[in-house]
């Protein structure tokens, strides 16, 4: 039996999507007009045929109740779809933690709690330790999974029983275990990762949504400021959307958002830049761009305080930097990161030590550095106490296995 604490567009939807996939499911919300409305086949949301399917569950599969007891006696494994809204701090979960404390409060078995309301990384350990703190054991006496729904509200039943990836972040292998036997008739990608894992997954889902939205907002401002009908905006868009990138399974775009070193080469730095500047001609202050050279340049930054807090201070030790182009499979070493590594290196006091299979030369050529080069990846890694990969180079691949003993920051994730 799988019980559905909060009855609004996510808990709703749980509800009647597992129902649908043949659970037995019950309904709880502590607004009682709610209650009443979903019992009479009603769903407090619009959605088109969303009644239909609740009326297809209702009174079968699918029960709503107006008390959690009721709930909580039949459960084992409870799904927590209320609401955490937006406050001037961040964000409320005291819905949250009123409703798990009220649900830990009425359990008499062992029950897996499943977070799918939508928490910043880190509360989901936090609510281990406060049920620790009323003697209830996360992965002993309770389950505790971080379940993040991704659905989109008007095609919300469809996106629940077609999720694409289910994400299941569990504190212990019992509860993801009960969890994913939920979702065993899904047809869907079941990630198990870690709780913070889990709900990081949900924030970097929304925040790259909504930084595509603002970018693409703070390029057509730009485009209206130079003049109104200048630029054929929706035609405009219409042609980005044609880059073949954005097609395919899995489409070539995803190269793009993953984490590295920070974008260089010859046009990404400078046509951001120049848009800026461009902006500021037009009176625009293009904040987004901004930022993105921003943090583009305190990657690198970062990269290198995470090799020195790894090495336990870095001056006076020697750093093997793998890779000099600014990305695999060419040798154009333009506006590279690995300068911006290197520099910072230098600048901290570390020796240097280089290997490029293509691009050593060219280095060599556009930057002045008092830097050793080597003619083989082993051998800078062998003189070196640390290792940095900047570019992602096949060879690259593994040396982690090949080389235990050394710190290695791996700057492309390989
Ligand atoms: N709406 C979406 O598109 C969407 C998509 C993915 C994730 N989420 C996340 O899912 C969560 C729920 O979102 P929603 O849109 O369904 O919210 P909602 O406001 O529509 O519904 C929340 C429900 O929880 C109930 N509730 C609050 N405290 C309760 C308690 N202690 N006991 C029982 N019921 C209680 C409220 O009465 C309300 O009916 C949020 O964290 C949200 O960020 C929402």
């Amino acid at each position: 039996m799988i019980g559905v604490v909060g009855m609004g567009f996510v808990g709703l939807t749980t509800s009647v999507g597992l129902a649908l996939k043949g659970h037995t499911v019950l309904g709880y919300d502590k607004d009682r007009n709610k209650v009443d409305q979903i019992s009479r086949g009603i769903a407090p949301f619009y959605e088109d045929d969303f009644d239909k399917a609740l009326s297809q569950v209702l009174g079968e599969k699918f029960q709503v109740v107006d008390r959690l007891e009721k709930l909580t006696r039949k459960s084992d494994v409870i799904f927590i779809c209320v609401g955490t809204p937006s406050t001037p701090e961040g964000i409320s979960l005291s819905s949250l933690y009123d409703s798990i404390q009220q649900i830990i409060g009425l359990l008499d078995n062992y029950t897996v709690l499943v977070i799918k309301s939508t928490v910043p990384p880190g509360v989901s350990m936090e609510i281990a330790r406060m049920m620790e703190e009323r003697g209830l054991f996360a992965g002993k006496q309770i389950g505790l999974v971080n379940n993040p729904e991704f659905l989109r509200e008007g095609i919300a039943l469809k996106d629940f029983l077609e999720p694409g990836r289910i994400v299941i972040g569990e504190y212990d292998k019992r509860s993801g275990d009960i969890v994913e036997r939920v979702y065993e008739s899904f047809d869907a990608s079941i990630w198990r990762v870690s709780l913070t894992t889990a709900e990081f997954v949900k924030y970097l889902s929304n925040t790259l949504l909504s930084t595509m939205i603002s970018f693409s907002n703070e390029m057509a401002t730009f485009a209206e400021a130079l003049g109104d009908g200048d630029i054929d905006v929706k035609t405009a868009y219409k042609i980005l959307h044609q880059d073949g990138r954005w097609y395919g399974n899995p489409a070539p775009m995803i190269s793009y958002v993953w984490p590295g070193c920070g974008f260089g080469g010859y046009c990404l730095p400078k046509d951001t830049y120049a848009m800026i500047k461009r902006g500021e001609n037009l009176g625009l202050e293009m904040k987004l761009l901004k930022a993105v050279l921003e943090i583009n340049s305190h990657r690198k930054k970062h990269l290198v305080d995470l090799m020195e807090r790894r090495l336990g201070g870095i001056k006076g030790k020697t750093v093997a930097v793998l890779g000099l182009s600014f990305k695999p499979d060419t040798d154009d070493v333009r506006d590279t990161p690995s300068a911006g590594i290197i520099q910072e290196l230098i600048e901290r006091g570390a020796e240097v030590i280089v290997y490029d299979p293509l691009a050593a030369g060219n280095f060599k050529e556009s930057y002045d550095f008092r830097i050793d080069y080597t003619d083989s990846a082993e051998e800078a890694i062998k003189s070196a106490d640390g290792v940095f990969i900047a570019t992602a180079w096949k060879d690259f691949r593994g040396i982690g296995e090949v080389f235990p003993e050394k710190v290695i920051v791996d700057g492309r994730y390989l």
